[in-house]
């Protein structure tokens, strides 16, 4: 197929506080009246919840999301819904949160378990109408068709995605980060970055998703490390971290991302590694791997971050060592201290050879290549 294609059908309300006007958000952009809503433990406990069910009064609630949602979670979730028959279905957290909600509404309307549904669009009815409300700075899955579900027999994380899962609004409200504890920002932060290293780079990337890539990077790149010191008390960077992680989603959305996710969603459906950990560790190793057929565009990110090399590829490399170093300055662990064994990095290679953004990734890479780039991870003290 030819010509360029960008689709963000979300509709977006972005803002400080915007939290407190979600009864109207609801009355003035969906309509609904009942609603299901798909949480989990910590954001209860936090009381980010109660702001929100506290403006509705028909909701019922599922808090049972756990880190790399899993399908028996979201099937149990799917028998639940299909009882309680709401109009609309509310993803409140990080990505876990949001994209068991877009599952979850999936088989609201549809019968079987999510595994009859992963690929593109294999659902018959269109699945209810989402409402995301973002509670990390990370995901992008408000504005994205995709939901990432653990497969947990086969120790695979399915894509389901379709035209009719994009969520229909996303609320958007950067003080919701105001008590994300610092760890969270810096692993959710890093996967935003990921989601706009990678958007602009994979074989699928467009101008348009140049465009906003770019502009994701600059506002990540800007924020991250006054966001993780100091997540409540600076308003600024709080407020371009949160932008950052929805232009990211609208970038990879509507490009892909590459081997950077192929190695992280294998290690998160293996060993249960948080999805932001993996991508911050794979990160430098992954763009190592890719310098040769894209230096032109990591030079560009690394004049988005004052840095500048002798020519594309010394940028490119300069760069690599700044992720390197913000990583560091974040304090995410290295590949060894997630627990993980050298003898799983075969199992992990082939998982990630197999995944279906593999094709995206700009350089082509076997599981041989993702072997070395794991062994490399695996190295480093
Ligand atoms: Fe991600």
């Amino acid at each position: 197929m030819n010509g360029v294609r960008f689709h963000a059908p979300t509709r977006i309300v972005f803002g400080n506080g915007v939290m407190s006007q979600f009864k109207d958000i609801i009355k003035t952009e969906i309509g609904a009246s009942s609603f299901f809503l798909v949480t989990d433990e910590g954001i209860i406990k936090s009381g980010i919840a109660e702001r929100l069910i506290s403006q509705l009064s028909d909701v019922t609630v599922f808090d049972e999301v756990e880190q790399n949602p899993k399908n028996n979670t979201v099937d149990r979730a799917g028998d639940e819904i299909r009882a309680v028959k709401p109009d609309c279905v509310i993803g409140l957290g990080g990505g876990s949160a949001l994209d068991a909600a877009k599952a979850i509404a999936l088989l609201a309307t549809n019968p079987g378990k999510i595994e009859d549904y992963e690929g593109k669009a294999r659902y018959t009815q269109p699945p209810l109408p989402v409402l995301a409300v973002p509670t990390t700075c990370g995901t992008g899955s408000e504005v994205t068709w995709v939901s990432v579900i653990t497969h947990t027999a086969r120790k695979f994380k399915m894509s389901i995605k379709g035209p009719e899962m994009f969520p229909a609004v996303a609320v958007v409200d950067p003080d919701l980060l105001s008590t994300l504890p610092p760890h969270l920002v810096a692993s959710t932060g890093l996967d935003a970055l990921t989601h706009a290293v990678e958007a602009l780079t994979v074989k699928p990337a467009t101008f348009l998703t140049d465009f906003i890539a770019l502009e994701a990077l600059k506002l990540i790149l800007h924020s991250i490390e006054a966001a993780y010191r100091d997540i409540q008390g600076n308003t600024l960077a709080r407020e371009e971290i949160m932008k950052g992680s929805l232009v990211a989603g609208l970038a990879f959305g509507n490009a892909d991302v590459g081997g950077v996710h192929c190695l992280s969603e294998s290690v998160g459906a293996i060993l249960d590694t948080p999805h932001g950990i993996a991508n911050s560790i794979f990160l430098p190793f992954v763009m190592e791997f890719n310098v040769p057929v894209v230096a032109e565009k990591y030079a560009k990110i690394a004049k988005l971050a004052g840095l500048q090399g002798e020519n594309d590829v010394a940028s490119a490399m300069t760069l690599i060592e700044y992720i390197k170093n913000l990583a560091l300055k974040l304090d995410i662990p290295t590949f060894r201290e997630t627990g993980v064994q050298e003898n799983q990095l075969m199992e992990i290679a082939l998982k990630s050879f197999e995944n279906n953004s593999n094709s995206s990734n700009p350089r082509e890479a076997t599981a041989q290549a993702y072997l070395n780039i794991l062994q490399k991870a695996y190295a480093e003290e």
